[in-house]
């Protein structure tokens, strides 16, 4: 990437979409969006810190739309209330990116994805092997004043986990995604396009079918801070969803501890012979082979895989797949933090996730009464705990 798309303060320096990272040098055309002829010197005249707009003109966009990847980073925090990230709150903190993902020569800390695990600073890419900011950076291991009981859990439970009860709680982000629906056309053989009232696009001919959901509960799992990964042209399964990405970690692991994750699931091309995933040519003119102009699979399998340096069988099939998204952005106000039940009870939102005993949730009886008893008697400590504090603000 270039020093502009960073640095830029106008708001106008673009990139056009299929000129490989370069922006409009003339007027130009993208399906039915004009990008201007960029006043480069203007721009150039005009460089700054990156703020959240320079941040979020990828990270906000991944997968060709806003929200559509990330569940935690959308438009909405370009200008959030409190209630919607305690530390983003254009009234209140007003942090940017950077003030969490601290910057030194151009190393921005705080990555996830690293192949094989980060903690031992084996990085796929040598230049981040760097410390990673955390929630603890700023607010230590044990942030929590009153109520010793929420500390003990740090070491087992992210911050994440109870801080962020739920994310797209203003944007909706997309949970579906059904690549085998696309293609279809109207009888006049223009493309289609259908809406949902609430949130938006749900069927395009280029991409198919797409469920877009706000305020969802995540999916919780152990993690490491690292993760495996599908690679082009590994050997999957077809015949159960396939993870393209999984959370690496589990209960034993020092390291690891329950996390929230946005899994995005959906249905993709596949090389049903061969096993791998389908890499198509999407872009392209009319005659390319290019899936979006010619939708045939077959060919736009043809081409990508060529390009990718893979072998293709010719048997185009669709699988479903699996992709874990990170949540750590959208900290909700400390009221809103996850309550006991929320996890100590059989329908609770860690009800899936087996191999350890947590009292309420767990059916030993004995150890139960006595786990319910520690709750209890929590209980009862914040209580006496609330009518001292009464009795000594009286005083
Ligand atoms: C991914 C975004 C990104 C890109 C791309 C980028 N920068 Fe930066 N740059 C930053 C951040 C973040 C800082 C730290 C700003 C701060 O301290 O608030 C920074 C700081 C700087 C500084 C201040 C001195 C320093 O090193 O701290 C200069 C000068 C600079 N960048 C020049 C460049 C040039 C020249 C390029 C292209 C070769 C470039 N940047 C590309 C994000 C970027
Ligand atoms: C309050 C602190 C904070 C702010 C503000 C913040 N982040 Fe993060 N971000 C984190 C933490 C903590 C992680 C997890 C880092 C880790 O475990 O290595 C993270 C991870 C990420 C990741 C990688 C993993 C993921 O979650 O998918 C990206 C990308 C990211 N942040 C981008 C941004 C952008 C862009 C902004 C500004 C719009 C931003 N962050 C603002 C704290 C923050
Ligand atoms: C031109 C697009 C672009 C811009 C602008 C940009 N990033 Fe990124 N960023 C990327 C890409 C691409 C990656 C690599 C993603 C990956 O590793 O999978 C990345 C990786 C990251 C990661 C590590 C996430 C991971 O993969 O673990 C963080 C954190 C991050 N960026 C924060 C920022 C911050 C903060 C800014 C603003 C100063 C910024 N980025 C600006 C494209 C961008
Ligand atoms: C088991 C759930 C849980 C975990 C894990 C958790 N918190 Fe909390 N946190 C809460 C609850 C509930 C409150 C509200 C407490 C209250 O109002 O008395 C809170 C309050 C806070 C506050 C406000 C200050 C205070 O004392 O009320 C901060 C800051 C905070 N947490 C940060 C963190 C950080 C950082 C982590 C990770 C190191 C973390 N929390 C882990 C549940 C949790
Ligand atoms: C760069 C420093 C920094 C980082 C990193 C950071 N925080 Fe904070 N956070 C603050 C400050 C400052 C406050 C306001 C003072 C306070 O309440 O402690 C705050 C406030 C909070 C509150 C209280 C909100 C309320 O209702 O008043 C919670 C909860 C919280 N942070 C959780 C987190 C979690 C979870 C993370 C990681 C995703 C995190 N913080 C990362 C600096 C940070
Ligand atoms: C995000 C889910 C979650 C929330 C919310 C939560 N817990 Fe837990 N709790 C756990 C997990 C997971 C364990 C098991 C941890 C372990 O194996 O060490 C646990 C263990 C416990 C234990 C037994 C171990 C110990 O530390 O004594 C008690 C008691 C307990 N929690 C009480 C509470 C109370 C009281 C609250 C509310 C203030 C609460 N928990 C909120 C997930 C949660």
């Amino acid at each position: 990437m270039d020093c502009l798309v960073c640095h830029d303060s106008t708001g106008k320096y673009k990139k056009f979409p299929t000129d490989c990272g370069h922006p409009a040098y003339e007027e130009k055309k993208f399906m039915d969006k004009v990008f201007p002829k960029l006043d480069l010197k203007e721009i150039a005249q005009n460089v700054s810190n990156p703020d959240r707009r320079n941040c979020g003109a990828c990270h906000f966009f991944g997968g060709g739309g806003n929200g559509v990847k990330h569940g935690d980073l959308d438009t909405s925090l370009l200008a959030p209330s409190k209630a919607l990230d305690v530390h983003m709150d254009k009234a209140g903190l007003n942090y940017s990116c950077g003030k969490c993902h601290t910057t030194e020569a151009h190393h921005i800390e705080g990555r996830h994805y690293s192949d094989p695990a980060s903690n031992d600073h084996n990085s796929a890419m040598p230049k981040d092997n760097r410390n990673r900011i955390a929630c603890e950076s700023c607010h230590s291991a044990t942030p929590h004043k009153n109520n010793e009981k929420l500390n003990h859990h740090t070491d087992k439970v992210a911050c994440q986990t109870c801080h962020i009860p739920a994310f797209a709680r203003e944007n909706p982000t997309v949970m579906w995604w059904d690549w085998s629906k696309a293609g279809k056309k109207a009888e006049d053989g223009k493309p289609v396009k259908s809406k949902n009232e609430q949130t938006g696009v749900e069927y395009t001919t280029m991409k198919g079918e797409q469920h877009w959901k706000k305020n969802q509960s995540p999916d919780y799992y152990w993690y490491n801070g690292s993760m495996t990964y599908i690679k082009a042209g590994d050997r999957i399964a077809l015949t159960a969803p396939v993870k393209l990405s999984v959370p690496a970690g589990g209960q034993n692991d020092p390291n690891s501890r329950i996390a929230p994750f946005k899994i995005h699931k959906g249905i993709q091309p596949v090389d049903e012979k061969n096993q791998t995933i389908l890499i198509p040519k999407l872009f392209g003119k009319p005659g390319s082979g290019a899936y979006w102009a010619d939708y045939d699979w077959q060919k736009a399998g043809e081409i990508g895989m060529a390009a990718a340096g893979l072998p293709f069988s010719g048997h185009v099939g669709f699988a479903e797949t699996w992709t874990f998204w990170p949540i750590n952005h959208m900290v909700a106000p400390k009221e809103q933090s996850l309550k006991c039940d929320a996890c100590h009870s059989g329908v609770g939102r860690l009800k899936d996730l087996g191999g350890f005993y947590m009292p309420g949730r767990d059916k030993s009886r004995v150890i139960d009464m006595i786990g319910w008893g520690l709750v209890g008697l929590y209980g009862i400590g914040a209580g006496l705990h609330g009518i001292l504090r009464l009795f000594k603000t009286k005083k």
